[in-house]
């Protein structure tokens, strides 16, 4: 069984509801997938899951300047080097994403497999197109 950890940091809410769009769609394809935030995601299990993707909230000055929050930053810091075979970034915002994934990018580098899936959605649910992105990443 291929287990998935959407890892997620929300502040109002969006961002959860997205990482449990993202695992259900995960779900529906066969995969062992579970949405959690980051206080419940253990160092260990997201360590050893074969797919992990991991989401924030996008914040900034909502034209530029766009990152992680401290608390998701401090996660990933403290992250052993990850198994997983697969590895992708999520977030929500309302405006603009900018230098969201670069500065997410960053706080992963040497950590796990390049990530090859970039998801951004202005609300909680996905798009046919970003479901059929999801079906190319786990393939
Ligand atoms: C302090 C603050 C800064 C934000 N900065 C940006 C931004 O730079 N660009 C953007 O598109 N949205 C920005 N937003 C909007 C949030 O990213 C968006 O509402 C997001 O979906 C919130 O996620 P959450 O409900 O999971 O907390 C900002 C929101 C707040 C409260």
């Amino acid at each position: 069984m291929t287990i998935a950890l959407v890892v997620h940091q929300s502040v109002r809410g969006t961002t959860k509801a997205m990482a449990e769009a993202i695992a259900a769609h995960l779900n529906s394809r066969g995969l062992e997938a579970k949405a959690l935030p980051l206080g419940l995601a253990s160092a260990a299990e997201v360590a050893a899951a074969d797919i992990v993707l991991l989401g924030c909230w996008t914040g900034g000055l909502f034209v530029f300047l766009q990152h992680p929050d401290g608390p998701w930053k401090e996660y990933v810091a403290g992250l052993p080097p990850l198994k997983a075979r697969k590895l992708g970034l999520f977030t929500t915002y309302l405006l603009a994403t900018g230098s969201m994934f670069t500065r997410m990018k960053e706080a992963l580098a040497g950590k796990g497999p390049e990530v090859t899936l970039l998801l951004r959605s202005r609300g909680p649910s996905l798009s046919d197109a970003q479901r059929e992105k999801l079906d190319r990443f786990i393939a």
